[in-house]
């Protein structure tokens, strides 16, 4: 049933080409303006009355929630809110008839995320599901649903949910943004041809083992490990960070590399490993001084970054390339190498990779 893998997590994230073309299919259509959501019966005018967005979510899924704000913020003009939905539900968030919450929940069973989502009703808000598991508790009580087709997921760590819930982001922003009149006919084909090309560049980028296995060689008897990155770069980093905590039980830490100087610097100190991610076309001069004054330091850079942009190989130790896309995409490819970075480092540890300790699939207590 592991399909000749030796763990249930390495094939799945090798499943993530498929997973996130079984997501887009039917919804963005190559050479069509239209975005078909069959299982989303907002309309224009539901939409025109929406003044704030709330994505509510825990783990892996909050991550994807993060990439959510950013890009509904940038493609719909809505306001969006993150939260834990832990947080969430017991914090008296100001929710009325005008608020649309998202909640994201692979299993769709996650008891705090069932709660917020209840909350919310309550208070009238519309709620969407997205949810990988037809007929989930998320996707019976909710008012709207979007099904990430990811195929069950087994490993405790979660990969190719994660990415297809970047999916469903990106298609929910592009249909806010269309139907409220924040975006341009031109604007939308442009990202739509750029996703539809996605699947073939995380297949490229499974190929490419050899830098990651490398730094798990090196690596993986690390106690605390940092992962940086700005704007998107950072909300992949939190995930990069969670997967490594959970499988290989190394103290990780996720920061905007721009806080570094607010007081985490004081932490890198001789031989430390720092994963640096710097997709982000107009933030990359940015990351190169970060990555600048961490090596200073005297840390161990693996940086990420788009092809072509060789300058990086002037201040980090190892560069992994990846497949050239538009900065609001980039997510999509560059957690698939810190996935993979986490495994290695696990698997040379000789941990228990699809059941790390004290963890279970589906929280369903609070
Ligand atoms: O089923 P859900 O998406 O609601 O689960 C949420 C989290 O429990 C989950 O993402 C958890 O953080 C994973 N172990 C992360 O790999």
């Amino acid at each position: 049933e592991k399909g000749g893998y030796e763990h249930f997590m390495i094939k799945e994230i090798h499943e993530q080409p498929k997973a996130i073309k079984d997501t887009m299919t039917s919804r963005i259509i190559p050479d069509s303006d239209e975005i078909k959501l069959d299982d989303i019966k907002l309309t224009s005018d539901d939409i025109k009355n929406i003044d704030k967005i709330f994505i509510v979510a825990c783990g892996t899924a909050y991550h994807a929630g993060i990439v959510g704000k950013y890009v509904i913020e940038k493609l719909a003009r809505i306001p969006v809110e993150v939260d834990i939905a832990s947080e969430f539900r017991y914090r008296d968030p100001i929710i009325n008839e005008r608020t649309l919450m998202i909640v994201v929940s692979q299993s769709g069973e996650t008891a705090d995320t069932l709660a917020a989502l209840r909350e919310a009703k309550k208070s009238g808000a519309r709620v969407i599901a997205v949810t990988n598991v037809v007929g989930s508790s998320a996707a019976r009580e909710a008012d709207d649903i979007f099904y990430t087709w990811a195929g069950p997921e087994i490993a405790v760590a979660s990969t190719k949910a994660y990415t297809t819930q970047l999916i469903s982001m990106y298609i929910i922003g592009l249909y806010l943004a269309r139907l409220n009149g924040n975006m341009s006919v031109e604007e939308y084909r442009t990202i739509r041809d750029e996703m539809i090309q996605l699947p073939e560049k995380v297949e490229k980028l499974l190929e490419e083992k050899e830098e990651l296995q490398k730094f798990a060689d090196r690596n993986h008897m690390h106690k605390d490990m940092f992962y940086l990155g700005r704007g998107l770069d950072n909300a992949v980093a939190l995930e990069g960070a969670l997967k490594l905590k959970e499988i290989s039980y190394i103290h990780a830490e996720a920061y905007a590399a721009g806080e570094l100087k607010h007081g985490p610097i004081a932490l890198i100190d001789d031989g430390i490993p720092v994963i640096a991610l710097a997709t982000q076309g107009e933030l990359f001069e940015k990351m190169v001084s970060n990555i600048k004054e961490v090596v200073t330091r005297g840390a161990k850079v693996i940086a990420f970054a788009l092809e072509g942009n060789t300058d990086i190989e002037k201040v980090a130790e190892q560069v992994v390339y990846l497949p050239k896309t538009i900065s609001l995409l980039t997510p999509i490819l560059s957690v698939v190498p810190l996935q993979l970075l986490s495994y290695y480092v696990a698997v040379t540890r000789g941990c228990d990779v699809d059941k790390p300790r004290n963890l279970a699939k589906s929280v369903t207590v609070e």
